[in-house]
């Protein structure tokens, strides 16, 4: 049985549900539109209300709202039986218009892959792909259509505890990535809500939830072309964001929901509210009750409203009394219904509600996980070779409570994951040492939250019998994520006094770090050689740790932000303006702090491998630029080390002279490139000149005629390579800059 049918034509182009970004033909998507607006002729006013209702399993859910068409939109389901529940009761509504149903699918489904900002330390796009694909692929699986990611938001404090779900601070790799997981997503079978649409990362003393102040044009350099390449990668939806951004709450504003996002950037799907935060107008004080609020959001663009309830109680009488014109609201359920189309949910069978997510995880989702892991794992420091286990070491000690605690390795936001799916560490370190002949300890030195420490002198014993200590700690999930922003980065509880007493033994100590942000190390970062940060891993997040830490597989992330010494030093990123006063060491009267270095403690793009890479024959192929070409950079890498490794070549620009300050660096391009012990590779990074400029509040981006300083290098403190001339000065207006988002994907 089929939803409300579909021509030939548009069925041929849905049939696999695979909708925005594939090259839909002209006549498939004027056969929606032509479909769209038939089903909005026959609509009710509150049924094309219901079509903009949004409520989550569980109460405040009436199973018969949805038989009624008073719910269009379904969220939290996540197993097939109550998917396939609810789209029998839409078959029982007038016009039988299938639901849609979402969840958070952030980092995988019931395989955890490891959580965004990990993710990101792979620079590498293909492997975001395929970690959004899997989740993607299994969510689809139970009747999941839809998720709540990606995260596009870019952030530069990591007290917020957000943070982990994003890509870092910098706009260029976000972008990259984000357009990566739209595309995954969609792949595996789940259109994208990115989110928080916008300026959410920068709450003010990293709260979640505060408010932002962002001028204009730093949003359109810095916060929002991650959005915009999410626009151009083919999101099916977005979802405001709960913070206020200049004085105006994202769910109530128009610049951002209808001026940027619709008219600058043609975006012609949905967006919908976050949890109830067309309610919290009324908090924000820009709404006397719940009607205002209702109005003021869906006249800003607000498509849906996430359980509030507000539209379905309010919407009917504001467009009676003429308050807010009927117009608005078709427009709005006709970018549902669009998008319900594109998506192909009036054509798809009902899920099978005997399927189960205990299917998974697969050998296949297993490999891919490890795959995607490996890469994530930033090795920050290895003084004295710690890393990886050395041929000679007999025994391992592996100290810590976080090494066993499978829950601290999915992270938050774990969908469907299971403890029990879950290779700790301890289990990854065990099984490989194994093979080896090397023997396990596991001491835990203290409980989960390491607030007391009688286990310690078990933990030391541990050490001192072992040849090598590796120690697991960090951030449990519970202080990361939504609502868990943080003034001390610090490792929480007794943790230092921990490892400084496992330093004392003086046994070689390998520290693997979970965690949802850098975490402030203060003197361990001398007392310990040797570093990893694991992030939180996921499903295989033990097994993946063992292949790096015994060298089977060579290290190659870089840190997607930068890690500062303490909390006080934020925000802190490498991007920033430059100052009449750089810093001198021997002059108080510049930039810095009187009782901190001003540099970070391991700066952005950063990562060591267990091989080294030489950087030679620097050169710009293009030293004269007009508008229309692209700068083009080549190097040569060279593998000098004895081990075959993957390096992330990094492009960074500078505009030394220009009309406003302009960053002391930019990343603009990188390229990971694996090479064998000894081999060398050229590498050739593009960027197109018009990605060189800057925006004005209005949005008009401009390129100015000068020089363009360029680095290349492994990380953001690359060596100058020297300088390109763009010749002219060039200035384009948000309207065609719209036009350059492909149109088949719009
Ligand atoms: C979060 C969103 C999430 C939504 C639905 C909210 O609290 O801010 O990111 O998608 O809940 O779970």
């Amino acid at each position: 049985m089929r939803f409300f049918c579909l021509s030939a034509l548009a069925r041929a182009a849905l049939a696999c549900g695979l909708f925005f970004g594939a090259a839909m033909g002209a006549g498939a998507q004027d056969e929606i539109e032509r479909r769209v607006e038939n089903l909005l002729g026959q609509m009710t006013l509150e049924e094309k209300i219901g079509q903009l209702n949004l409520i989550s399993h569980g109460p405040p859910l009436r199973w018969e709202d949805i038989a009624t068409g008073r719910t269009g939109a379904l969220l939290n389901f996540n197993n097939a039986e109550d998917v396939a529940r609810a789209q029998a009761l839409a078959r029982q509504s007038r016009l039988k218009i299938p639901p849609i149903f979402g969840l958070d699918v952030l980092h995988g489904f019931r395989t955890q892959f490891p959580l965004p900002l990990g993710e990101a330390a792979a620079f590498s796009p293909r492997l975001s792909r395929l970690a959004s694909e899997w989740a993607a692929k299994e969510a689809s699986h139970v009747g999941v259509q839809w998720t709540f990611a990606p995260m596009a938001d870019l952030s530069r404090d990591s007290r917020w505890g957000r943070i982990v779900e994003g890509f870092g601070e910098d706009p260029h790799l976000g972008s990259v990535l984000t357009a990566a997981r739209v595309e995954g997503f969609r792949k595996g079978g789940l259109a994208t809500s990115t989110k928080h649409f916008a300026g959410y990362g920068a709450p003010q003393g990293g709260r979640d939830y505060d408010t932002t102040y962002i001028p204009p044009a730093e949003m359109y350099d810095i916060y929002l072309p991650p959005f915009r390449a999410a626009v151009k990668a083919g999101s099916a939806s977005f979802m405001a964001a709960f913070n206020a951004l200049n004085g105006m709450p994202s769910t109530a504003n128009p610049w951002l929901l209808t001026e940027v996002l619709r008219d600058q950037w043609g975006f012609d799907g949905f967006v919908t509210s976050d949890w109830a935060g067309i309610h919290e107008l009324i908090g924000h004080g820009i709404a006397a009750d719940g009607a205002e609020a209702a109005r003021k959001a869906i006249l800003a663009g607000v498509d849906m409203d996430m359980m509030g309830q507000l539209y379905i109680k309010h919407l009917p009488d504001e467009v009676r009394s003429g308050r807010v014109p009927e117009a608005v609201v078709t427009e709005a359920a006709r970018r549902v219904l669009r998008t319900k189309m594109r998506l192909g949910l009036f054509d798809r069978p009902d899920v099978d509600p005997s399927r189960v997510d205990s299917v998974f995880p697969s050998p296949e989702s297993r490999a891919a996980a490890r795959e995607v892991t490996r890469e994530t794992l930033v090795l920050l420091q290895n003084r004295d070779n710690v890393l990886p286990v050395a041929p000679g070491i007999r025994s391992i000690a592996v100290v810590g409570p976080l090494a066993d605690s499978p829950r601290d390795h999915l992270g938050p936001h774990a969908a469907r994951g299971h403890d029990e799916d879950t290779v700790t560490i301890l289990n990854g370190i065990r099984r490989r040492a194994q093979g080896a002949g090397i023997a396990v300890t596991h001491a835990p030195a203290c409980d989960q939250f390491c607030r007391t420490t009688e286990q310690l002198p078990a933990a030391v014993a541990a050490a001192q019998a072992a040849d090598l200590v590796v120690a697991v700690f960090g951030e449990p999930q519970e202080l990361s994520g939504e609502a868990a922003s943080r003034t001390r980065t610090t490792l929480n509880g007794k943790q230092v006094e921990v490892l400084e007493a496992l330093a004392a033994t003086g046994k070689p100590i390998a520290l693997v770090l979970l965690g949802g942000r850098p975490l402030e190390l203060g003197a361990l970062a001398d007392r310990i050689p040797s570093i990893l940060m694991a992030w939180y891993p996921g499903t295989e997040g033990g097994t993946a740790v063992a292949d790096v830490l015994f060298g089977d597989a060579n290290p190659s992330a870089k840190l997607p932000l930068t890690w500062p010494r303490t909390a006080g030093q934020m925000p802190i990123y490498y991007n920033r303006l430059p100052t009449g006063r750089p810093t001198l060491a021997n002059n108080r009267f510049t930039l810095g702090y009187i009782d901190e270095a001003v540099t970070p403690l391991y700066p952005f793009g950063w990562g060591l491998s267990y091989t080294s890479f030489a950087y030679r024959d620097a050169a710009i192929v293009t030293p004269r630029l007009s508008s229309g070409d692209t700068l083009e950079v080549s190097v040569t890498v060279t593998n000098t080390g004895s081990r075959d490794g993957q390096e992330v070549v990094q492009l960074y620009t500078r505009d030394p002279v220009a009309s406003r300050s302009r960053p002391l660096r930019e990343l603009k391009a990188f390229e990971k490139i694996a090479l064998k012990a000894g081999e060398a590779k050229e590498v050739r990074l593009r960027v197109p000149v018009e990605e060189l400029g800057f925006h004005l509040d209005d949005g008009t981006y401009v390129v100015e005629a000068g020089d363009i300083e360029v680095f290349v290098g492994g990380n953001s403190l690359a060596g100058s390579v020297g300088k390109a001339q763009i010749t002219d000065t060039v200035r384009i207006p948000p309207s065609e800059r719209r036009a350059s988002l492909s149109p088949k994907r719009l």
